[in-house]
């Protein structure tokens, strides 16, 4: 066994961690060091679409990696045109372009809708995307985002994005000039504490695009591979974006984002865009075993009634504790406390063994893996109890 004092500082420090080290992961489950359990409500930010360790990804991770890992991005390799074809089939999209992270991929989407500027629109270029929006943290993601207190860290910030109010389209409109190219946001807002786009919304920025020769660019990071509820969250409303992002569940765990496009909008070039590890038939062996499990009949119905069952849960915790509102839809859910104690509660229910998230001060996400059982849900909701009761 290693010393955890001596190994620690070696990584740098760019994030509150726990002092516990985890070694194994089963399903809903977290195991430390020490054999303690904890359910986890995080799955690594809601990437563990089936949970830690699915046995449908460990195989087919085994399988790939006994025959071809990395041929070079500049070879086809069958896992990731496979993969390729099976996110067009299931979307709106024609053409995709793998890379590693979130990030990386709406830095694709943004030099792909500044590109397409270029190309058909006298070199527009200004993306208008949202407060509080977050898109990852490379400089143009960075840029992107609408996190408070981020133009101010690593000056001089990306120009380029112009800054607009959630949910209301007037503020959008007043944003387009003859620089816009595209209007970019996350269906759902996940790092502002669960936020929903509206399907008026929605509605009214596919709208605006098409009156303006826009492109209405999803952030599906979070959202997407069936989080929300269906495969993607902009089915919830209707409307057919021009260039969508992947990443989180896309892998299951393994590190695999997607950038999606219409033949109309995908315009690179070879040179354009690339990646040493981007597309390599490992991640995409375990893209394709994710996109197995999550379209398999009846996954994503039970997983919504399983969310629906968390979500009432939820609410009758909020009316126990007088706390505030539940907003969410799949396995994505936030709950508001009304006061800023939301770390002391994450805390709590780390203690009690539950582990949650607390992107503010004042609310808790949960992220429950997509297959959580009936009893893990109402486990998961008697630890939480048991934390607010401490400090709800
Ligand atoms: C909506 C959204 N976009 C982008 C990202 C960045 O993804 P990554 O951390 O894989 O770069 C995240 C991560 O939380 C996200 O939630």
């Amino acid at each position: 066994m290693f010393s955890q004092t001596s190994t620690r500082h070696h990584l740098m420090n760019t994030a509150h961690r726990p002092a516990q080290i985890f070694i194994r992961g089963e399903g809903a489950w977290l195991i430390d060091a020490n054999e303690r359990r904890y359910l986890d409500w995080m799955q690594g930010w809601a990437v563990n679409a089936l949970g830690h360790a699915p046995a449908a990804v460990a195989a087919a991770l085994a399988a790939q990696a006994a025959t071809l890992l990395t041929p070079s991005p500049a070879l086809h390799n069958a896992p990731a045109l496979q993969l390729a074809e099976r996110l067009c089939q299931l979307s709106d999209f024609d053409q995709v372009y793998f890379a590693n992270s979130g990030a990386e991929a709406n830095e694709g989407a943004i030099k792909l809708a500044r590109k397409w500027g270029r190309l058909h629109r006298g070199g527009a270029h200004q993306i208008i995307t949202f407060g509080k929006a977050f898109h990852g943290r490379t400089l143009a993601a960075m840029a992107a985002s609408g996190k408070p207190g981020w133009d101010a860290l690593f000056p001089p910030t990306m120009p380029g994005f112009a800054k607009a109010e959630f949910n209301n389209l007037a503020s959008v409109e007043k944003l387009v000039g003859q620089h816009t190219v595209a209007i970019m946001l996350e269906p759902v807002q996940g790092e502002a504490g669960v936020i929903p786009a509206t399907s008026e919304f929605m509605q009214g920025l596919r709208a605006l695009c098409d009156k303006h020769g826009l492109l209405l660019i999803v952030d599906e990071v979070q959202t997407g591979c069936g989080r929300t509820g269906p495969l993607f969250a902009y089915q919830h409303h209707g409307i057919r974006p021009d260039i969508m992002t992947l990443g989180k569940g896309l892998g299951g765990g393994v590190p695999i984002s997607a950038l999606l496009a219409t033949d109309a909008v995908s315009c690179f070039e070879p040179g354009d865009q690339g990646g040493t590890f981007g597309g390599n038939p490992l991640v995409c062996a375990a893209g394709l075993a994710m996109i197995d499990a999550l379209t398999a009949p009846g996954f994503l119905t039970r997983a919504w009634l399983h969310g629906e069952a968390l979500a009432d849960g939820l609410r009758s915790l909020s009316r126990e504790f007088a706390l505030g509102e539940v907003r969410g839809s799949g396995m994505l859910w936030a709950l508001e406390l009304g006061r800023n104690n939301a770390p002391l509660i994450a805390n709590a229910a780390m203690d009690a063994g539950l582990l949650v998230n607390a992107p503010h001060p004042h609310c808790l996400r949960f992220m429950p893996p997509l297959n959580s059982t009936a009893d893990e849900i109402s486990h998961g909701l008697d630890l939480l109890g048991q934390a607010l009761a401490h400090y709800g």
